[in-house]
């Protein structure tokens, strides 16, 4: 990732505490079968995972590190999984070093605001799963109400601050228009956070 990954996790745990945390653990056990989990980061969403319903993880992120590695071993080893059924390998969502229709589940969390073409990534997804697979998400959006254009004015900033965070992404649309139709949506925070299952 591009931080420091100890201040990532500082940075986030006061949203993690107030929304995420309960969003993740509702969504992420859900991942069943072979998963790939895009732009992991520091690995947060390995504490939620059901390890009875996976039979191996795929963690990327564009720039895997130490702690992402390190939670990854500790998962493999509490689920009891062989060694070679958690694995952590650095790609581009925009074009994944793996098989077609490899995947029953792919996990996004707080990923496709940075990544620079939607459209692109999400091909890719679609690529990956197999027939009947999900894609489990929670993503940061433009939200719809008056608010918008005060975001896509604050974009450049925050976006030269972040170094890769978006915050007027219309991710549901670009989901949508790349072919993925949702089992569930859920809009909260105000409109600025989406999370579900899209197919
Ligand atoms: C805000 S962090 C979210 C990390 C983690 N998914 C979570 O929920 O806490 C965004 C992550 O997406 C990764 N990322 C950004 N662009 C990416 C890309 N094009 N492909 C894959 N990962 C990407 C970053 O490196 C970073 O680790």
């Amino acid at each position: 990732m591009n931080h420091p990954e100890t201040l990532f996790d500082a940075v986030m745990y006061p949203l993690e505490a107030v929304s995420l945390n309960r969003k993740r653990r509702r969504l992420i056990p859900r991942a069943w079968g072979d998963v790939l989990e895009i732009g992991a980061g520091t690995g947060v969403n390995l504490r939620y995972y059901d390890p009875t319903s996976i039979r191996s993880l795929l963690l990327t992120d564009l720039s895997t590190g130490d702690r992402l590695r390190e939670r990854a071993a500790a998962f493999q080893r509490r689920a009891g999984l062989p060694g070679d059924a958690v694995t952590v390998r650095d790609a581009d969502a925009m074009k994944l070093p793996v098989p077609d229709g490899a995947f029953d589940t792919v996990v996004m969390t707080l990923v496709f605001c940075s990544v620079p073409d939607q459209h692109a990534g999400f091909a890719e997804v679609k690529r990956v799963l197999r027939p009947g697979g999900q894609l489990l998400f929670i993503e940061h959006v433009r939200p719809h109400s008056a608010v918008r254009h005060l975001v896509d004015q604050l974009n450049p900033l925050w976006f030269r601050l972040t170094r890769e965070c978006n915050i007027n992404r219309d991710t549901a649309a670009a989901m949508h228009a790349s072919g993925f139709f949702f089992d569930e949506i859920t809009v909260s925070g105000r409109g600025f956070l989406i999370h579900g299952v899209a197919r």
